[in-house]
Parts: structure tokens; sequence; C-alpha cells
């Protein structure tokens, strides 16, 4: 039998963290150990009701949602008014709930994970690194098996900035520590999201399946495919950490260091040499696999 790999999510949905909530439920390969939040996209109240209401919008009750930090390490979140998220951060598309309230402590939940399962947990972390930063400050970057990570631009442009990736942007002095910290970790930044797109009439034809997941999906990811008047809509930030974890194949790139620009114009500017050090940052991706897995997952619900 296939050992599953323990995971915990640190996330703060945001559709395509929802996105990573949705198919993660679905994939044979996880065992998710709880959902972790953190303040990023929208503030902390909103992404843990997000959590939630997309847990409870599957069924999975069974799975605990704890909230985290509630502002980045050193700074004020400001969170944008006008985003991909839409106000709700799940693309205000009626979701109902939550019914259930979130556990507290995430730090102490991750801890105890990590105590019971020494250097088997992976992490996937899609928001702001705000609480693996604050969880390095008490426990052993050995503890923790791998990273997965939404975060960074590399050699392409910002999302926030010119300069700046959001995730790096909201809390670059979490990021620096996690990049710093020894960790193997899988960077998935702009320069492979960049790459898995879809137009709108490809998303309206993905809006005549029917099946649970591919409402969810669609119902999420309306409002961002419909607000910018662009050709292709790269909204796959997120969901392509997690198929790098179930489908290792399906992104490449190559190993060295990331040093992360805390002042200034460039805050949250990524920068990644090569060589030894504990991150691999993706560089390419294989658009046309990750849009195959979707689609079995639209349709048939199934995740590799
Ligand atoms: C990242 O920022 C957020 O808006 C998304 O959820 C993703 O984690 C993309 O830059
Ligand atoms: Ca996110």
């Amino acid at each position: 039998m296939m050992v599953k790999r323990k995971i915990i999510i640190d996330c703060d949905p945001g559709i395509d963290d929802a996105l990573v909530i949705a198919l993660a439920l679905h994939s044979p390969q996880l065992e998710i150990l709880g959902i972790t939040t953190v303040a990023g996209n929208k503030e902390l109240e909103k992404t843990s009701a997000n959590a939630i209401r997309t847990l409870e919008y599957f069924g999975r009750t069974d799975i605990a949602v704890y909230v985290g930090a509630g502002k980045p390490l050193v700074r004020d979140l400001n969170v944008p008014q006008e985003s991909s998220h839409g106000k709700d951060g799940l693309g205000d598309a009626g979701l109902p709930g939550p019914k259930r309230q979130a556990k507290p402590n995430a730090l102490g939940f991750m801890k105890d994970a990590l105590k019971k399962y020494p250097g088997e947990v992976t992490i996937l972390a899609t928001g702001p690194l705000t609480n693996i930063a604050l969880l390095l400050q008490d426990v052993d970057s050995s503890a923790i098996r791998e990273l997965f990570i939404m975060n960074g631009a590399f050699k392409v442009r910002g999302n926030v900035t010119e300069f700046a990736e959001y995730n790096a942007f909201i809390d670059p002095e979490a990021a620096r520590i996690v990049y710093s910290s020894g960790i193997p970790t899988k960077v998935v930044g702009l320069d492979v999201t960049n790459n898995v797109a879809v137009t709108r009439e490809e998303f309206v034809m993905m809006k005549q399946i029917d099946t649970p997941q591919a409402h969810f999906f669609t119902m999420t990811h309306d409002w961002a495919t419909t607000r910018k008047q662009k050709e292709r809509y790269a909204i796959f930030w997120d969901p392509l950490a997690l198929m790098w974890m179930l489908v290792p194949t399906m992104i490449h790139g190559q190993m060295g260091k990331i040093e992360v620009e805390a002042v200034g114009e460039k805050t949250g500017q990524t920068t990644f040499s090569s060589g030894p050090g504990s991150v691999y940052v993706g560089e390419t991706v294989n658009a046309a696999q990750f849009f195959d897995h979707l689609h079995k997952f639209l349709k048939f619900g199934e995740v590799v």
C-alpha cells in the first residue's frame, strides 16, 4: 500500500488557495493533517472562514482549520481593495458558511504535528510565510520533511510592484527566514505560474462541466477571469505548488539560494542564485500536463 504523504496546508484563501484545498482533498497521495491560515489575500478572519467554507462545500468537516498569524512579522497588513479574489476572498460567488469555527493556535498545532511525526511532515505554504517563520523560532528545521511554496518572481516582473510577487511582498522578512532555514524547499514563483493560463473561452467551457467540484472552481474563479481584459488568465498560482508535489515531473528548475529585499522600492524582490543550497526553484512547467490533471478533477473528481 502506498504510504500517504502527511501534509499541512498553510494558506490565505484566496480563490487559488481554495482550489488547492479542493484538489488536495481528492488526492489519494495525501493525508491532510490540518489546515492553518494566515493573513494575506484578506484579513485573517476571512481567510480562516474561507478555508472552512471550502471544507464544508466538500463535506470534509473532519479536517480542522487552525488560525495563524493576523499580520506579517514586522509590518502592517495592507490588503488591496481590488484583487482577483473579490471582496470575500472567494470570488464573491455567494458560497455559504462557514458553519463551524476555526480552532485557535496554528503554531501549537504545527508543533504538535512535527513532534508526533518528526521529519515526516510536508508543509505546503500558499500565502505569506509568516506562520512558517514563526514556527522556525521554536522548532528545528530538520523536523520538517519538505516545504512546497508559492512565492517570488525571479526572472519575471512582480505582480504587486514591478519587483515583487504578492506573498513575498506582504511578508519579506518571513520569506527571508524561510529561505535561509535550510529546509528542502520547492518554490513556484510567477516564472512558472505565468505559463499556465486559460482564456475566457476555455473558462466558459469549464463552466459547462456539471459536477460539484467544477461548479466550485468556476464559481470562485468567475470574477477573476472576467475582470481583466486580458487574452489569457494565469490564475493557477497556488495549485501549481501542490501539483508539483503530486507530479514531480511537471515542473523543472534549479537548486540554489534565494535572497529577499526588505527595504525600499524593491521590497519583496526575490533573487535566485543557482548552486549549492536548499531551495529548488521552478523554471519550466508542462502546462498541458497541468490542464490534463485539472480536467480529470473537474470532470471526475480524480486527482493523482
Ligand atoms: C499569490 O498571491 C495570492 O494572491 C495568491 O493566492 C497566490 O498565493 C500569487 O502572487
Ligand atoms: Ca495564496
